[in-house]
């Protein structure tokens, strides 16, 4: 096989003047990020060397994840963004010159150095994806191994159990809800920011019970949906919505920690659970886990989850935005919902 760049390949943009597209951050906001945080500009794209491709990014997925990245916060299981230069992000490709016999052109491959048009690297750092084992391109990016690794390896979800979803209405969350169901839990119940939002989990995704989260108490409507308390709590809130999964959560019961998107998505304090008196006298399970866990059983998920996407079993919902410059914005259920004004 001819591995060797071939200069008809790179072509575009790049055939020209050896540069793509890229998005760096500026400058650490102490809030949401302002455009003059960030800037879209000219980078250079180098010629892949021996062993690495050349991709030319497709589609690139916005995360929420990416704004404690921005703020810079420690203790994340990732590196932050550095100032200057161009961030990184989960993204599909496709290859436009190989010079590693694993991957040739044409083939559609998953990676993390989105946020630019173009991604040189050693043929290692992508992931060859099978074009006909998904609906759509675009969906090779949706979220359905983060959820399988909270629900089965961080909070051990057995048959029969009642889970609660906060942030239901998300990529994220609407997967969990899903997936739980799917391995056999018996009542799901997802939290939302309105009562209109709560209704999709319900309606679409086959939750049982929703609530508003902004509709009093969270720990009261978490009771009222749960009578005979949570077994399983997959968390990507954090702060009020922890509380009160730790208060009515059952003896033994397991909380896999996702996000904190009460404090990704806005400045100011944590409100989080305070006395973990609770976590010691119920003997709760209380675990954090990340997309890179548990990769030894990623094949035999991936291959489930695309079943249930192209049978339609799972709905996966997402918006896809063309800014324009060559690469696509995957966005996810949070701004598609407010594009929809709910
Ligand atoms: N551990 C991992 O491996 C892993 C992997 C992927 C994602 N994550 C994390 O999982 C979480 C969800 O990600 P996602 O991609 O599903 O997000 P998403 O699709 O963008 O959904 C975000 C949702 O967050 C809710 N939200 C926004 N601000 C909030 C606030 N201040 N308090 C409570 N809820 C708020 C909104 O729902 P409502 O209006 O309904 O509240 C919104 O629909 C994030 O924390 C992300 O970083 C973790």
């Amino acid at each position: 096989m001819d591995t060797s760049l071939k200069s008809t390949t790179f072509s575009g943009r790049c055939g020209i003047s050896r540069t793509g597209l890229g998005a760096r951050l500026l400058a650490r906001p102490e809030d949401l990020p302002a455009p003059g945080d960030l800037e879209i500009t000219e980078v250079a794209v180098p010629r892949p060397a021996s062993g690495q491709v050349l991709v030319r990014n497709l589609f690139m997925s916005l995360d929420p994840g990416m704004l404690m990245l921005i703020a810079g916060e420690s203790g994340l299981p990732m590196p932050r963004y550095e100032l200057g230069e161009v961030m990184y992000g989960d993204a599909a490709g496709e290859v436009v010159a190989s010079r590693d016999p694993s991957l040739v052109e044409g083939d559609l491959v998953t990676h993390r150095l989105g946020r630019r048009e173009y991604a040189v690297a050693q043929a290692g750092l992508f992931r060859r994806v099978d074009r006909d084992a998904y609906p759509t391109p675009s969906t090779c990016l949706a979220s359905g191994w983060s959820p399988n690794v909270g629900l089965m390896e961080a909070a051990e979800l057995w048959p029969g159990d009642t889970v609660f979803v906060s942030s239901a209405a998300g990529a994220t969350g609407a997967m969990a809800g899903q997936t739980a169901r799917f391995k056999g839990a018996t009542r799901v119940i997802g939290s939302a920011g309105s009562r209109d939002k709560a209704a999709y989990p319900t309606g679409r995704l086959g939750f049982d019970a929703p609530f508003d989260c902004h509709d009093g108490p969270i720990v009261d409507r978490l009771r009222e949906a749960a009578p005979d308390g949570i077994d399983v709590c997959f968390d990507n809130v954090g702060g009020e919505q922890l509380s009160a999964a730790i208060e009515v959560i059952n003896p033994h019961g397991r909380i896999a920690v996702c996000g904190a998107l009460n404090r990704q998505s806005t400045a100011g304090p944590d409100s989080g659970p305070g006395d973990l008196l609770s976590v010691l006298g119920e003997r709760l399970a209380v675990r954090g886990f990340t997309t890179g866990d548990h990769l030894e059983r990623a094949a035999e998920f991936g291959a489930q989850f695309r079943a249930w996407l192209r049978e339609g079993a799972i709905v996966h919902y997402e918006v896809v935005l063309d800014y324009g410059w060559g690469v696509v914005i995957l966005v996810r259920a949070v701004i598609a919902f407010q594009r929809a004004g709910l």
